[in-house]
């Protein structure tokens, strides 16, 4: 989403502006270009030398600038970006916006351009109650303007705590995700816009008493990054995860749970969807009565016996729903041994459309690894990819999704 996008990066003057030298290495760590401004009061706080450096790109600070303005710079500037990132939005700058002042290149940068733009506001509570500012924002966004924040918390001011913190850099990619997405969409270049997707991911956790559970490797790389990519492909996105160590997912609906019973009834819920993608390394026994208390041992030496039962299989009762089926349906079979045998018998087994089956023997180092290599087995037959990152597998699978829905329309 944010790959290979031009982000003019508008630093004003706030205390705040420290944070964003962060957020321009957060923004470059997932592939966007950041062209950074700096107004005068930015420069009061932090350097264009740090600025530059991290952004790896000139500086721009004024509007009269010789080398800049031979091509009318500041208009340049407000057009050959995909969108415009303020942050920190001082209560000032924000009144310059609402007023369409344009007295140095930010603000003239910020009057000039066609396209979206996200404030991330930041200053003392106090201002930010002011109804002046108050009125300014909502006129900014009535215009369409984005934010992202104010917090609450504490001020940099001693004793001073309240709403006005700006949003924290890893909040302000998540919302300039958001803002690119909906230009996407809005322009019509995203396979499952309007579409929803719901996603398991990650192991289930089934309790053997109040401290002990059965578990398995799953690390949750796989569903967590289908459903990174259903999101930016467009769709609505519903993820029901196992216990991960993972973070959220921007943007996407996430549903915490620990047991498959748990996750067969958050996905249920979650229903009806368009696609649905089982990608959780679902435990297949449970134990059958949990113990209230911690299992003791007997003094005797001999080990407790745990009977076990199986648990409800999600993809299966998915695959037969008769009302809630999605259109597509797909599970994926970890193997250690006969792959394509097993994976067809899954996929005629759960009544699935697709099974990504991958051999997840210990040498191939999958579980829990970064790269997977697939096969998708489908009616038609069987396709062999190449090893790739689970981010790529992930996007492999969600543009085949699209296409296929497509035949539904
Ligand atoms: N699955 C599920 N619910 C279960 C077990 C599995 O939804 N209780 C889903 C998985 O998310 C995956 C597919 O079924 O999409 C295949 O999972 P896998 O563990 O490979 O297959 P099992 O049916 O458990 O068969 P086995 O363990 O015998 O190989």
């Amino acid at each position: 989403m944010l790959s290979g996008k031009q982000i003019v990066l508008i630093i004003s003057g706030g205390i705040a502006a420290y944070k964003s030298l962060d957020l321009i290495r957060r923004l470059k760590e997932r592939g966007a270009r950041v062209i950074p401004i700096m107004t005068a009061g930015a420069q009061e706080f932090i350097t264009p030398l740090a600025v530059g450096a991290l952004s790896a790109e000139t500086v721009f600070t004024s509007l009269f600038d010789r080398q800049a303005e031979h091509d009318v710079g500041h208009i340049r500037l407000a057009r050959d970006h995909d969108m415009i990132v303020v942050a920190p939005a001082t209560a000032n700058l924000m009144a310059k916006m609402a007023h369409g002042i344009a007295d140095d290149l930010a603000t003239a940068v910020l009057l000039a351009t066609d396209k979206p733009v996200l404030a991330a506001p930041a200053m003392n509570p106090k201002m930010w109650q002011n109804p002046a500012t108050l009125r300014n924002f909502e006129q900014l966004k009535e215009r369409g303007i984005r934010f992202v924040g104010p917090s609450s918390g504490e001020m940099a001011e001693k004793g001073e705590a309240g709403t006005g913190r700006m949003s924290e850099p890893l909040e302000i990619v998540a919302a300039a995700k958001a803002v690119l997405r909906d230009e996407d969409i809005r322009q019509n270049r995203l396979p499952l816009a309007g579409k929803h997707v719901v996603i398991t991911s990650g192991p289930t956790h089934e309790p053997i008493d109040p401290v002990r559970y059965i578990a398995n490797r799953s690390s949750g790389k796989q569903g967590h990054a289908l459903a990174a990519a259903a999101y930016e492909a467009g769709a609505r996105v519903t993820l029901v995860s196992g216990p991960v160590e993972l973070p959220d997912p921007d943007n996407v609906d996430v549903v915490q749970v620990e047991s498959a019973a748990e996750m067969l009834r958050a996905v249920e819920a979650a229903l009806p969807a368009d696609i649905a993608i089982m990608a959780a390394a679902v435990a297949d026994w449970r134990v059958a009565s949990e113990g209230a208390q911690k299992i003791k041992k007997d003094g005797n030496g001999k080990p407790p016996v745990l009977s076990l039962v199986e648990n409800p299989d999600i993809l299966a009762t998915v695959g037969h729903h008769e009302r809630l089926r999605p259109k597509l349906l797909i599970g994926f079979a970890a193997e250690t041994q006969n792959l394509i045998d097993n994976a067809r018998s899954k996929l005629k087994r759960k009544k699935a459309d697709w099974i990504i089956a991958n051999d997840v023997s210990p040498e191939t180092g999958i579980m829990g690894g970064d790269a997977n290599t697939v096969r998708l087995v489908s009616g038609t037959g069987v396709e062999d990819w190449p090893q790739m990152d689970k981010t790529e597998v992930a996007r492999e699978i969600i543009a085949r999704a699209a296409d296929a829905l497509k035949k539904y329309r």
